[in-house]
């Protein structure tokens, strides 16, 4: 084997290692760190919403920096403009503007579980908790749901009320609405 070949296998071997290193080998129980860094879900009922907290007003600053760019002032027009109601003939012109946060979105943590995952575009997952928690707030208050000054955090978001919380229903009876993870086989 040529020599930059043999370097090049060596260097692979020992960057593969360091990652590995970094966390739990493989066989051995994962750990709550590594979980955290692979697990981005947050129930409907607040379980694994992490640590961390803000306000509406701390939200605006946010998202002006970071959303302004695609969903418009006050998340109002934009090339991404969805985060508010709209009108009868804007929603005419637009079937997917229906369905708003304010107007379709049954759980306020599904506003926080989302925008963590995938906003901002460019850069997902790239904000703080402190930052995503501030966020939603901003959203949910520019969709009139809580006040500028309310605190979300993992106590106070589950119990937000969203405007059409009610409008789902089970179409499959039986199944049920909560998965038993303490009863899995
Ligand atoms: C580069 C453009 C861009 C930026 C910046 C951006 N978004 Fe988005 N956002 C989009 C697009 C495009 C969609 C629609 C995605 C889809 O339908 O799959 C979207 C969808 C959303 C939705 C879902 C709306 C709905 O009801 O369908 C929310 C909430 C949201 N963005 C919040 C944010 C927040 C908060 C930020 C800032 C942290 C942000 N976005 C930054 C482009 C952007």
């Amino acid at each position: 084997m040529c020599l930059p070949r043999t370097i090049l296998l060596i260097t692979a071997l020992l960057v593969s290692q360091s990652i590995f290193a970094q966390g739990s080998a493989f066989g051995d129980a994962a750990t709550a760190d590594d979980i955290q860094t692979v697990f981005w879900a947050a129930f409907p009922d607040g379980e694994y919403l992490p640590e961390g907290s803000g306000t509406a007003v701390e939200g605006e600053v946010i998202y002006q920096q970071q959303c302004l760019a695609c969903h418009g002032v006050g998340g109002k027009d934009g090339i991404a403009d969805r985060l508010l109601r709209h009108t009868a003939d804007e929603i005419a012109e637009n079937p997917k503007l229906k369905k708003t946060i304010g107007t379709y979105w049954p759980y306020a943590i599904g506003v926080f579980d989302y925008i963590r995952r995938a906003m901002p575009l460019t850069a997902p997952m790239s904000l703080s908790n402190d930052d995503y928690y501030a966020l939603t707030a901003y959203l949910l208050y520019i969709n009139g749901i809580v006040d500028e000054s309310t605190l979300i955090d993992k106590t106070s978001l589950p119990g937000v009320s969203m405007p059409n919380q009610n409008g789902f229903i089970n179409a499959l009876e039986g199944i049920p609405t909560r998965y038993d993870f303490a009863n899995e086989k």
